[in-house]
């Protein structure tokens, strides 16, 4: 009985909600755009969303909240893509590409790279001043691969830097899985290291998705940023280090949350901090960085430019055309705080399948519209621009 209290509650607040946000954001500019079209210039949407990937779309592998059924609602009946979304992701470790195909499989449609925003994408902007420097790439999945398809040229992963420095973490004999992983992978084929590691400085350090083995990468990066970028040397100034994000905790498949790139950081910094007459420089990006949401509303724009490429509003586009931009996300802090950051055109709806699971609204972080799964999310959303 209470929970169905509870429940007709939600109802109502999330309704007068969306009725007044409804008004609020119908402007006649908007109605213009939203009806008139022609043969010649078919009409363009004036909306487009941001799907957070886990604890919104997938868990571990697995889809959740009928994010299949519900992501193909926003495609034609013929496969192609009628309505403009991207995922915005502070995940990653593998390229966009092998990670639009995965999620091709995985729902059931057709998803282009450009639809695809990892934590990591903006790395691609660095390329021009690490070009030829020495980069060590840091985390789960591929992340030399992904840093060398942006550009970079001298990427080591921490895995095969730190094979390379005998000793350099004295537990590794009691990792029976690291040394099984040894074999059967790169140190098998290769034993001398692609650069001159005993000699040229380490010039960047990228955490480029969760790290793996924490212990090992604490000790490694500490001896590389303590030292300017030569372990075993003695102590000189800080290489440069970026994070793709921040998160402190995400929802992954586990039944509680799990420890993120935030928390990494935290370990990171107070260990060095405690070993360093000065403290850890760093950069995160990610969200809830507004320029991430400002960057994604670029990306939606092309996207629809590509989409409807006649379409009269097409042509004159010079900036965001869009009304609206959803942010789809799990993680009040994150997702919901960086759509309310980035302020006009993003609107937020907050879904109960990952690290927000109460009742009513996040009391730090409000959401827009609260919802309780993706399906739900993308109903809410088509039903209020009128999309059947
Ligand atoms: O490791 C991934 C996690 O930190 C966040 O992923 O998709 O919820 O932004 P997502
Ligand atoms: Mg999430």
């Amino acid at each position: 009985m209470r929970g169905f209290l509870f429940a007709l509650v939600r109802a109502a607040r999330s309704r007068s909600r969306a009725e007044l946000q409804t008004v609020q954001r119908r402007r006649p500019s908007d109605l213009a755009q939203r009806f008139s079209h022609s043969a010649a210039a078919p009409e363009r949407p004036s909306f487009g969303i941001a799907f957070d990937i886990d604890g919104v779309i997938l868990r571990g592998r697995s889809p959740i909240g009928g994010a299949p059924r519900a992501i193909r609602r926003l495609y034609s009946e013929d496969g192609t893509l009628k309505i403009p979304f991207l995922f915005l992701t502070n995940g990653g470790g593998v390229p966009e590409h092998r990670r639009a195909l995965e999620l091709s499989q995985l729902l059931g449609v057709n998803i282009s790279p450009t639809q695809v925003v990892h934590g990591h994408s903006p790395y691609r902007e660095l390329v021009d001043r690490f070009e030829n420097d020495l980069i060590v790439a840091v985390g789960k999945g591929e992340p030399a691969v992904v840093m060398s398809e942006y550009g970079f040229r001298k990427v080591l992963s921490i895995d095969e830097y730190a094979s390379y420095f005998k000793d350099i973490d004295p537990l590794a004999p009691f990792k029976t899985w690291k040394v099984e992983q040894e074999t059967n992978n790169y140190m098998s084929a290769k034993v001398h290291p692609s650069y001159d590691v005993y000699s040229e400085r380490v010039k960047g350090v990228f955490v480029v998705s969760d790290p793996v083995d924490w212990g090992r990468d604490l000790q490694v990066l500490c001896d590389i940023l303590s030292t300017g970028g030569l372990p075993g040397s003695g102590k000189g100034d800080q290489p440069p280090l970026y994070f793709a994000a921040d998160d402190l905790e995400y929802q992954a498949a586990f039944p509680s949350e799990r420890l993120g790139m935030g928390a990494f950081r935290i370990a990171l910094e107070s260990i060095f901090n405690q070993i360093n007459d000065h403290p850890l420089k760093y950069t995160s990006y990610g969200k809830p960085n507004p320029f991430v949401f400002k960057n994604a509303a670029t990306i939606l724009e092309k996207l629809v430019m590509s989409m409807y490429p006649n379409s009269q509003t097409s042509k004159e586009v010079k900036d965001c055309q869009f009304s609206t931009i959803y942010m789809v996300g799990d993680n009040p802090e994150v997702d919901i705080n960086g759509a309310s950051k980035a302020g006009h055109p993003w609107s937020s709806v907050l879904t109960r399948t990952g690290v927000f699971r109460g009742n009513d609204n996040d009391p730090q972080f409000p959401a827009d519209t609260v919802v309780d799964t993706v399906e739900d999310a993308i109903n809410y959303i088509l039903e209020k621009e009128c999309i059947r």
